[in-house]
């Protein structure tokens, strides 16, 4: 098994993305209501919390929720709401022991008052902590985020707050709701499916991605360790030739 002292000697991602998908199939396999599935999905995040606290990860950003989601039945929608409400109970003293801070990022006007009170109760009470972030994207697309901040800018420009020669792709990256973090460096998504679902698609521009056909609720610190040490083969060129990349005076 791979230890986090191994992983260390080499480069940690600082931020690390996730898709946490396969809660539905990984039921399905069991017979169980779907809802079962998010719930076991909730156990398995708790453990990459400790697997990214151990190597250092500074950001972890997860997809729990997206704006397409919401065409889910009433029945699991519900579901995965009061499993969000009572998540940020259960999990609040984990979080601080942790020196784990709270955010969440997304549509959430969207949600009804309940969820967006305890979200919003969840981040006040973490807001010291700065061990890592771990920021949970809900009620979440990117085609809407960037939509979003273009409208921003726009109204901001209208009202002569800044003119359109500032706007530049820092300017841009400063209106999305990720502007406290740097870009990711790793995106891992679980259960066999190699798309990107609208997450942060301004965002993974130089991500490296890693996919594997564990379902979530089965996934858990180890295989989080084996993503980090395929992302330490990786050579991240952003453009530029190998050679530039050993060898600064080319
Ligand atoms: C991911 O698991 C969690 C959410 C999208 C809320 P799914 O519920 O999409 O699980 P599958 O893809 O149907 O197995
Ligand atoms: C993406 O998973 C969203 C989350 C994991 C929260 P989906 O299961 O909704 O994505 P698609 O529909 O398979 O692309
Ligand atoms: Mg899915």
């Amino acid at each position: 098994m791979i230890s986090s002292e191994d992983l260390k000697t080499k480069p940690i991602p600082k931020h690390v993305a996730i898709i946490m998908d396969g809660n539905g199939r990984w039921a399905k396999q069991r017979n169980k209501p779907r809802i079962e599935g998010h719930t076991q999905g909730a156990t398995a995040l708790r453990s990459v919390l400790e697997g990214c606290i151990e190597t250092g990860i500074e950001y972890l950003t997860v997809y729990a929720f997206s704006i397409e989601n919401w065409h889910r039945s009433p029945v699991e929608v519900g579901g995965l709401m009061n499993l969000f409400i009572k998540s940020c109970h259960t999990e609040i003293d984990n979080l601080n022991r942790n020196n784990i801070r709270f955010r969440a990022i997304g549509k959430l006007d969207m949600l009804d008052s309940e969820c967006y009170q305890e979200l919003k109760r969840t981040e006040e009470k973490t807001k010291n902590n700065e061990a890592l972030q771990l920021v949970v994207a809900l009620s979440y697309g990117s085609r809407w985020e960037i939509a979003h901040a273009a409208k921003q800018i726009a109204k901001a420009a209208e009202e002569h707050r800044l003119n359109s020669e500032q706007v530049d792709e820092q300017l841009f990256a400063n209106y999305l709701s990720t502007h406290f973090m740097p870009d990711p460096d790793l995106l891992i998504r679980t259960s066999g499916e190699y798309r990107i679902s609208n997450y942060l698609l301004w965002q993974l521009a130089y991500t490296e991605l890693y996919f594997t056909d564990v379902l979530w609720p089965d996934f858990s610190k180890e295989e989080l360790y084996k993503a980090i040490a395929d992302y330490q083969t990786r050579e991240r060129r952003f453009g530029k030739t190998s050679e530039q990349i050993y060898d600064v005076s080319k």
